[in-house]
Formats: C-alpha cells, sequence, structure tokens
C-alpha cells in the first residue's frame, strides 16, 4: 500500500514532458483523488495527458513534498483551432451571443490544475497557478470549471479571472461549467 503523499509543499518547481512522463501515474492520481474520480479514470486519461505535452507551449509545474513525492500539478499549453476544448468554447460563445471578441486569439489553455487533498487549502494550488502563468506563452489565460462555490472558484477569482461563458455544457459531461479568463502576465503579489 503507498503512504498518503505528506501535504507540506516543499518546493515548486517547472517539469520537462520526460520529467512528468516518469511521474504520469502519480500526476494522475492527484487528479482523480482531487476530482473525486474513480481510479478508473487515471488509466483512461494516460494518452490524453501524453498528447497535450506535445502541444506548442506546454508548460507544467509540479508541487513537491519533502520526501519528493508529488503533493500538486498544473499543465497547460497554447490554445488553437482544431483542438476539442477551442471548439467546444467556440460554440458555446456563439450559441451564447456573447462577443467572442478576441478570446479565443493567442491564449494559453489552463488544462489541469489539481492539489491532493490532503496538501489542500495551504495556498499550494496558488502558487502552483502562479508559477505556471507566470512564463506562459499567450497574451491571455483561459479555463473551464464546474460551476459552484469551490475552493477552485475562490482561488481563480482571487487571481483575477472574469466570466467568459457560464452554465455552458461541454458535450459529454452533464456538468454545468464557467469558461473564465484573465489577460497575461500576471501582476506580481
Ligand atoms: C482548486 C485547487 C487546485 C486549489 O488548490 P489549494 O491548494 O487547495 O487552494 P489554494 O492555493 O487556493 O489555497 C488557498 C486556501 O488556503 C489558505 N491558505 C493557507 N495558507 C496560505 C498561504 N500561505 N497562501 C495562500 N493561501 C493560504 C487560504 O486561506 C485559502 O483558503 P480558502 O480556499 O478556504 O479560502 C484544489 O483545491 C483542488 O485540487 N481541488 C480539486 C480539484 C479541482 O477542482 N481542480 C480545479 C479544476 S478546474
Amino acid at each position: 500500500m503507498t503512504a498518503a503523499p505528506s501535504p507540506r509543499c516543499d518546493r515548486i518547481a517547472e517539469l520537462t514532458t520526460d520529467q512528468l512522463r516518469a511521474r504520469l501515474p502519480e500526476a494522475l492520481q492527484i487528479y482523480v483523488t482531487a476530482m473525486g474520480y474513480p481510479p478508473t479514470t487515471a488509466q483512461q486519461r494516460a494518452p490524453m495527458w501524453s498528447a497535450h505535452m506535445l502541444r506548442a507551449g506546454w508548460r507544467c509545474i509540479g508541487a513537491f513534498s519533502e520526501q519528493d513525492e508529488l503533493i500538486g500539478i498544473g499543465y497547460g499549453y497554447l490554445g488553437a483551432p482544431g483542438q476539442w476544448w477551442h471548439e467546444q468554447v467556440r460554440r458555446g460563445l456563439l450559441s451564447s451571443g456573447a462577443e467572442i471578441g478576441d478570446w479565443l486569439d493567442d491564449y494559453f489553455e489552463l488544462t489541469e490544475l489539481h492539489v491532493h487533498p490532503a496538501g489542500q487549502g495551504a495556498g499550494v494550488g496558488e502558487e502552483i497557478l502562479r508559477h505556471l502563468l507566470t512564463g506562459a506563452p499567450g497574451s491571455k489565460v483561459l479555463l473551464s470549471t464546474p460551476e459552484g462555490p469551490t475552493r477552485a472558484w475562490r482561488l481563480y477569482r482571487r487571481v483575477g479571472f472574469t466570466d467568459v461563458l457560464r452554465n455552458y455544457r461541454f458535450t459529454g459531461d452533464p456538468r454545468p461549467f464557467a469558461v473564465l479568463g484573465r489577460p497575461l502576465p500576471l501582476e506580481p503579489r
């Protein structure tokens, strides 16, 4: 049996594609635990995370315990036409009658951000987010998150994200989502 990761964050570091590949099972374990998904979801998501690593502008940040266990992970890349998420958001904006403006031009898609439940509520998610966005390509950042008063919402609002699209239903997921965005770069704290 694997011991639960220590909740204390010792360091935040950028991960290369090789480094994430080597720790992919660990990273996916954090993802399914943080999201409350069944363990089988980890295996299903592995090919998608691997494909994302090859996208332009891919950037990944990890949070590590003193024992060098991964306790949090965040990554994203440059969004582009033809990508599933890009086309879904474009469809949502068009059907809502909202102004697309230039939101879908030159943006960094914040794809995943997760902290192991044992390490949540201590600022680790914000540290990962700030490191990820500092030096991220693109003139803006976009993300989607389930609607509801969650810790993720408080974090994104605190970091200056505003509404792009609300109560949107992505194909294949019955939950309503918000798409949030903000210009880059981030202001220093
Ligand atoms: C969303 C998520 C990544 C945020 O990470 P986190 O480490 O839990 O949260 P934050 O970095 O925002 O921590 C801030 C909280 O820690 C507290 N905190 C304690 N010490 C802190 C410090 N030194 N600096 C900042 N915040 C600190 C804050 O008061 C705040 O509490 P609150 O959220 O109850 O108001 C994480 O909760 C998570 O993985 N959730 C489940 C998965 C998920 O929803 N992911 C996002 C999908 S879009």
